[in-house]
């Protein structure tokens, strides 16, 4: 894609994940050689430990903004244990004055008690946002930002959270997610960026970009691999896929960031097809570093060396379980609360069960690692952070994130509202702040309402703030009934009922659900209010797609607002009074039942029911890239540059994008391929590329898309990449053209 392949060099001369890739230069390389035939055994498997803060700490209550260290129990771990990284808060968000005293003390001791002042790499979870600092600009989820299919968004909000992150002395972050989310029932589903690779993929370089720039930080891609999809829907279990299903659907995301130079790569939890990933050479080594070319770190998971031996019982003992996650490839592993692995690795590396040279290797990197983003140049936090914070145009991108992302799924001319409308809000998310911002947002789970600065706006503090006439009734809280009549009631004396349902706030594990249904609470309070007749319009609060089948029918306007973070409230408020034009796009599929599972890509035999010919198969209740506007986009004149063409040629597509309706709007093209016969099924479909264009009512754009038969590929028989011969449909905007691809050698990327 022409347009696209532009930006993406602009990006790599500002980021330089060229170097990112190479080694160290010559002096850090020179640095990290030096320090590491200096270092003895005992140190050396320090450096491939972390530790949690936690276990650090001093006893007795903690202090809320700030962390009280027991300075012996620091130094046991660093001097006396030689631990390279620490991670984590304890409770919640810091203040950065809080976080930088707390570096200081952690670097004084390894820079003046050590043998060698090897710094310490602190690592956080900085997922959407330095979300743990106050003061930091909260950014929408991951999946919030997918709807905006918009590859500079993304790489602005990674290099803001970049900023403040170090800001707050903390030079490494355990993001981005690269997980697909195509099993909602996963309480991380939020965090991928929707289901499709492609757009992982995209959005995962641009995040990593982004956050590397300048090298500000070392960023993670996690969770390699396959972490998210999780046959049970259940955190950190099993996925039942094949090699080739694997290939095809979750390594591009981390093929790409690797391609674009990211630091660190983290490690599913879950098992693939009975192999844990933390036990497996073949993910790990043999592919991620032989076939991706990863020169960077490889971090475990939290605690999942030893759960090989605990969990997944592949290691008889701890020992064991060492020995397995450390010749699969891991260099540093996430302990967190122990320095049991570094007394096994000690101990299998002097008993000869595993080499020194393979020790060397991890920890040469780690501190390549430490030397990329700067520590031994600039160990400190830098004390002038603070004025990182609070910026306008951090706001701004904050905010353009927010309102890109809203997206209308359904209108019938309900919205957008006119000011003077009288309005009902409802519904549970209305007034939550966690239904707003989603999980780790100041905590982990990000409920904790005391950890939002005072004021902080709630959904229906900005609509009161935009509309003249505002009653709010409750109605229900997520899971009960508060006084649904109370509500039904305030409803007939509206003009429009606006129900914000939802889900609110949670993280990890602890958001998995076993049925996606929304909670009947919720329904029954949408169903009174429907059964006044008053128009209502559904406000979508929600980390995944909750099923509302029951009540969509009878809702005259639909809007997912994810979870969008600090700009959120305001975003979507404007989008109800027409002041913002919706443009985000639904990344996923939303099912219409809970157990309709399908993604866009899928079969075609999954597309008709045999049995009843009234029902088809795949009939979601919003398609995977729907998303309104409240103008009219009109696509025409498309054009392909060949008919026919071989492997080595450059497929042009060309179509005209005309706003044709009232107002300006932004529309996000999406160009999808159907191959017609494949050697295995292929998918109905495949999106191949994306852009956006922002139009005035009556202008029109050519946009153009340029494809390799590269960009064809899909996983065969044998697990490569194959690009097949024969036809192929290209859509766009409900267009379409087909074209005939030659056998021959394909042209890569
Ligand atoms: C999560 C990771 C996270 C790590 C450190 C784990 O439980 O799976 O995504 O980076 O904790 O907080």
């Amino acid at each position: 894609m022409l347009k696209i392949r532009y930006i993406a060099l602009a990006l790599a001369a500002l980021a330089s994940p060229g170097e990112a890739q190479s080694p160290a230069s010559s002096a850090a390389q020179a640095r990290v050689d030096s320090l590491l035939a200096r270092m003895t055994l005992e140190e050396k498997v320090g450096q491939m430990t972390q530790l949690t803060l936690y276990p650090l700490l001093a006893r007795g209550p903690q202090p809320r903004d700030s962390a009280r260290i027991d300075l012996a129990k620091l130094r046991a771990a660093i001097v006396g244990r030689h631990i390279g990284s620490i991670l984590n808060v304890h409770d919640g968000a810091l203040t950065v004055d809080g976080w930088h005293a707390l570096l200081r003390q952690i670097q004084d001791v390894a820079l003046k008690e050590t043998r060698l002042g090897i710094p310490i790499l602190y690592g956080i979870d900085a997922v959407h946002g330095a979300n743990y600092t106050q003061g930091a600009t909260i950014f929408p989820h991951n999946l919030a930002l997918a709807a905006t299919f918009h590859r500079d968004v993304v790489r602005h909000a990674a290099e803001i959270t970049a900023a403040e992150t170090r800001a707050s002395g903390i030079p490494w972050n355990f993001a981005p997610v690269l997980d697909i989310g195509r099993q909602p029932l996963w309480g991380r589903f939020y965090e991928t960026f929707g289901e499709d690779p492609y757009l992982a993929s995209e959005l995962g370089r641009a995040a990593v970009i982004g956050m590397q720039r300048n090298n500000m930080l070392a960023a993670t891609a996690k969770h390699y691999l396959g972490y998210s999809m999780p046959t049970s829907g259940h955190d950190r279990t099993p996925a039942l896929l094949s090699e080739r299903a694997v290939r095809e659907y979750a390594l591009p995301p981390f093929r790409a960031a690797v391609a674009a130079g990211v630091g660190v790569v983290m490690v599913n939890s879950g098992e693939i097809d009975g192999e844990p990933l933390h036990a497996s050479r073949y993910w790990l080594t043999d592919v991620l570093r032989g076939e991706l070319g990863f020169k960077g770190v490889v971090v475990s998971d939290w605690e999942d060396v030893n759960y090989l031996h605990s969990r997944h019982r592949v290691a008889a003992n701890r020992r064991a379980a060492v020995q397995r996650a450390v010749e699969a490839g891991i260099d540093m592993s996430m302990t967190p609360y122990d320095f049991e692995f570094a007394d096994h690795l000690l101990d299998l590396v002097r008993t000869g069960a595993i080499s020194k040279k393979r020790v060397d290797d991890s920890v040469r990197r780690i501190l390549a690692l430490k030397a990329k983003v700067g520590l031994f140049d600039a160990p400190y936090p830098n004390p002038a952070g603070r004025t990182a914070f609070g910026r306008l145009e951090a706001r701004a991108v904050a905010s353009q994130a927010a309102r890109e992302s809203v997206t209308l799924l359904k209108n019938d001319g309900t919205l957008p509202l006119k000011p003077a409308t009288r309005i009902l809000v409802t519904g549970p998310a209305a007034t939550s702040l966690p239904a707003l911002y989603g999980g780790w947002t100041f905590t982990w789970q990000g409920n904790d309402t005391s950890r939002f600065q005072p004021g902080t706006p709630t959904l229906l503090d900005a609509i009161r703030r935009k509309f003249s006439s505002v009653t709010y009734v409750p109605g229900s809280s997520f899971d009960s009934i508060i006084d649904v009549a109370a509500a039904a009631a305030a409803a007939r004396n509206a003009d429009v009922a606006i129900l914000v349902l939802g889900e609110s706030a949670y993280a990890e594990g602890v958001g998995d659900v076993s049925d996606l249904t929304l909670p009947d609470a919720q329904r029954q309070l949408a169903e009174a209010i429907q059964a006044t007749g008053v128009p209502t319009v559904l406000v979508l609060l929600q980390g995944r797609p909750r099923i509302i089948r029951r009540i969509a029918d009878r809702s005259r306007a639909i809007l997912m607002g994810y979870w969008p973070g600090a700009a959120g409230a305001d975003a979507i408020s404007d989008v109800l009074l027409g002041a913002v034009n919706p443009s985000g796009r639904l990344p996923f599929t939303y099912p219409h039942a809970p157990n309709a599972l399908l993604t866009y890509d899928h079969k075609f035999t999954e597309t008709f029911v045999p049995a009843d010919s009234s029902q088809s198969g795949f009939a979601p209740e919003f398609e995977f890239g729907t998303g309104l506007s409240y103008t009219r986009f009109e696509y025409a004149d498309l054009q392909l540059s060949h008919s026919t063409l071989n492997m080595s040629d450059t497929l042009t597509v060309e179509v005209t994008v005309r706003n044709t309706g009232e107002r300006s709007g932004r529309e996000v093209v999406l160009l999808f391929t159907r191959q017609h016969y494949g050697s295995l099924t292929p998918a109905v479909r495949r999106l191949r590329g994306f852009d956006s264009v922002t139009l005035m009512p009556g202008a029109a754009q050519r946009i153009r898309f340029r494809l390799l038969a590269a960009d064809l590929a899909v996983i065969g028989r044998d697990g490569r990449a194959v690009v097949e011969p024969g036809a192929y449909d290209i859509n766009v905007g409900g267009r379409t053209g087909t074209f005939q691809l030659r056998q021959g050698p394909a042209a890569g990327r």
